[in-house]
């Protein structure tokens, strides 16, 4: 399974945004992490559809949206026509809905020609038996190893057997769905977490500070990718 970093621009600096995500594209980023706060689902508010569509306008890379927000079904065709490449979701934000928010998610190709990727996210105090049963039909799962709703947080230890036991479930599945982490990653655990089971890393302060390229290639090299 392939080994993604994905820099989240919560951390980035938005005067210089375009400048810093063509270093992450330098270094060798495979992503952009595009994290929607909605004030409600979590306590603060990011960015939403417009500031998607410039970036998208300007970058080749796979833009990974992950949407922290109530209801998060009202809102799949905005991101898909903003120029999402994935979106994740919260399985708390809609748990009686989740297996059609996904089909939402697949369905965008009618709308835009490409077919999304569609992840469904659990945060660190809920099971992971939440979202075992989606994991055959979601083409990722996100472990949170924070509480969502903030940058520049530590990494809950806990959360790691998550990703690991996770991990153990989709191998004798004999399921490709990717496992992303997000959150207090760092190089001291990046390649730890990566040996856990999460193959798609999310990092944001460990990027986005005052040498993005250089931070995105050691990161990069830590889980050989
Ligand atoms: C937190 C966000 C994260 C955040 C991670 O709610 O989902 O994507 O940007 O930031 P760091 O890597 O600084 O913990
Ligand atoms: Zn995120």
């Amino acid at each position: 399974m392939k080994n993604i970093l994905a820099p989240s621009i919560l951390a980035a600096d938005f005067n210089h945004l375009g400048k810093q995500i063509a270093q992450v594209r330098e270094g060798g980023a495979p992503y952009l992490h595009f994290d929607v706060m909605d004030g409600i689902f979590v306590p603060s508010i990011s960015f939403g559809m417009p500031v998607m569509k410039s970036i998208r306008k300007e970058t080749d890379l796979f833009i990974d949206a992950h949407l922290m927000i109530e209801k998060p079904g009202r809102y799949i065709e905005e991101f898909a026509k903003s120029g999402a490449d994935g979106i994740t979701f919260h399985v708390e934000a809609d748990p009686e809905n989740a297996a059609d928010i996904i089909k939402q998610i697949h369905s965008t190709k009618a709308l835009t020609g490409k077919s999304l990727r569609a992840g469904i996210s659990v945060k660190p105090n809920t099971p992971i038996s939440a979202i075992l049963g989606y994991a055959a039909d979601a083409d990722m799962i996100l472990v949170m190893t924070v509480e969502p709703g903030f940058g520049g947080q530590k990494l809950i230890p806990e959360t790691v057997d998550k990703v690991r036991a996770l991990r153990a479930f989709i191998d004798a599945e004999g399921l490709d769905t990717d496992i992303e982490v997000d959150g207090g990653i760092t190089a001291d655990n990046i390649a730890e977490i990566n040996k856990a089971g999460a193959n798609v890393i999310v990092a944001g302060s460990a990027v986005f500070n005052d040498d993005p390229l250089g931070s995105t290639k050691k990161l990069l090299s830590l889980i050989g990718a």
